[in-house]
This record gives structure tokens, sequence and C-alpha cells, in this order.
């Protein structure tokens, strides 16, 4: 099956899609889009050829313009918004006793989809831990972690600190998952380099998002290093074989209202 076809009647032969692909996959030398020898092979899905054409004449084999939704820049947020939503966030540690409703959940999970992967692999999957026990379990992984960090006299004890959050634990507080009611798991094929960084890009974007329906959530980045370097804990996340985790986050109402923004360093800049 070809890559892509041009429907010869609507192609208005201005070159759009042969500019825009990353790739270099598209020759005009007939007049027409044409695809070059062997981009079937190298061409990445990303479907900036279907997006750019503005006549709708530019089809992918996997994507056809009338499949993809139209952009509307009149609904961008204006930039003092974004700017407003960016130093408004916070990293919530204390929820309010309320489950996140899973259309919410969903709604969220299906806007970052859209969040950039490099070389546009979208290899990123979710799992949704809104279950108490089940988060327990997975706190107190993460706890048997930090108590085999101090056990073995790892230097890794120290750096994280471990004494502070296990005592917290030991006295009823949950510092892994700060008593949240879902957390959020990415996980990646073990043979996807880009897996983090993929996973924090759509977990940057889940952040700020969440803000937009009432949601606070946290990096939840000790749970994240006690499952990369504790293999009980891992088999308790039970992910897919062949998956390992990429990024955690915790998701909830948050019990309280900020009041002021706090204060950040200064940029620190070099321009060239
Ligand atoms: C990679 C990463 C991991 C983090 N892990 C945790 C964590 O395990 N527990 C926690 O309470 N906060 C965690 N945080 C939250 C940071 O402490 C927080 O972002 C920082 O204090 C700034 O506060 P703010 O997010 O409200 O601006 C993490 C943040 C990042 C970016």
């Amino acid at each position: 099956m070809s890559l892509f076809t041009i429907d010869q009647n609507k192609c208005a032969k201005d070159g759009l899609c042969a500019a825009e692909c990353p790739y270099g996959l598209i020759t005009m030398e007939s007049g027409m889009p044409e695809p070059v020898p062997g981009a079937e092979k190298v061409c990445i899905d990303c479907g900036h050829c279907v997006a750019v054409c503005p006549t709708g004449a530019f089809a992918l084999a996997t994507m056809d313009p009338a499949g993809c939704a139209r952009v509307e820049p009149e609904r961008l947020p204006a930039a003092e918004a974004l700017d407003h939503l960016v130093r408004f966030r916070r990293s919530v540690r204390v929820y309010k006793n309320k489950p996140v409703e899973r259309e919410k959940l969903v709604r969220l999970l299906d806007m970052v989809r859209y969040a950039p992967t490099g070389k546009n692999t979208q290899l990123i999957s979710w799992l949704v831990v809104t279950g108490k026990e089940a988060r327990e379990e997975l706190a107190a992984g993460a706890v048997d972690w930090m108590r085999d960090l101090l056990a073995t006299n790892s230097p890794m004890a120290a750096a994280f600190g471990v004494k502070r959050w296990i005592g917290a634990w030991e006295q009823g507080l949950d510092p892994i998952l700060r008593s949240a009611p879902c957390l959020l798991v990415t996980h990646a094929p073990e043979s996807h380099r880009g897996g983090v960084i993929d996973s924090t890009i759509a977990l940057a974007t889940l952040d700020l998002a969440a803000v937009t329906e009432g949601l606070g959530t946290c990096w939840a980045g000790l749970l994240f290093l006690a499952a990369s370097n504790w293999p009980p804990l891992r088999e308790k996340l039970a992910l897919p074989s062949g998956e390992t985790i990429t990024g955690a986050m915790m998701i909830g109402y948050p019990k309280h209202r900020y009041q002021r923004i706090p204060r950040r360093k200064e940029t620190r800049v070099t321009w060239r």
C-alpha cells in the first residue's frame, strides 16, 4: 500500500507537505507530491503532511484528513492565562478524601496522548491505581526499599533522606503517596530509550491540565525511584511483561487552597 494518496482535484501543488516532512520523504519533482524511494520505511507517522495541507488533499495510508480534528486558533488560551496556570499549579500533598471521577481521568489521559514523543513513537502506557489497598501496598513497598538502603549502608539512604520517610511511615503517615486517592504510573517497553523523557513530558502536561479540572498532582519521585531500584516493588506493580516504569504521579482534589505563588529563583540564561 502506498504511504500516501493525493486527491488530484484538491491538491494546490504548493509543496507544503514536502516542506513540512521532517525526513524529506516527499518530492514535488513531478509537480505533484510523491514519496521518495523507501519513504514508508522511514516515515514516523507524525501527520504533519496531513495537518498542513490547506485543501485536505493529502491522506496518509494511516491518517486521512477527514479523521483529523480541525485546529481552532480562537480557542487557544491567552498568554496571560497560560502564564498564570504555570505559576498557579502546585505539588499537592494534602488531598480531600474524595475519589477522582473516572471521566476526568479519561479526559486527561486522552489529552496528554497529544504530548510530543521522541520520533513520535507514542509508546507510553498508563496504570491507574485507585484502590486504597493497592496504593498502600505500593507505598509500603517503597518504604521496604528505603529500609533495605539503610540496612545495606547504601549511599542512597542519606542522599534521599530515607530515615525521615521511614519515620513518618512508622507514625502512620504516607510520605510516599501522600494518601492521594489515585496514583498514575507510566510505563514503556524496556527497549524504549526515550521512555522516561516521553513520560515526563506527558506527566508535566497532565500536571498542568489537572488544574483545569479542579485537581492537583504531585510527582511521585520516591515511588518511581523505589520501583526502578527494588524488584519486589516492581513485582507489586505487575506491569505487562517487557514493560518498565517510566514515571509516576499522585492526583486528587487538593484539600487546601493556595493564596500566593511562592517565589522561585531568577532565570539563569546565557544569550548568544
Ligand atoms: C521529578 C520530581 C520528583 C518529585 N518527587 C516528589 C515526591 O516523591 N514527593 C513529593 O512530595 N514531592 C515530589 N516532587 C515535588 C517537588 O518537591 C516540587 O515540585 C517542588 O518542591 C516545587 O514545588 P511546586 O511543584 O509546588 O512548585 C517531585 C518533583 C519532581 C519534578
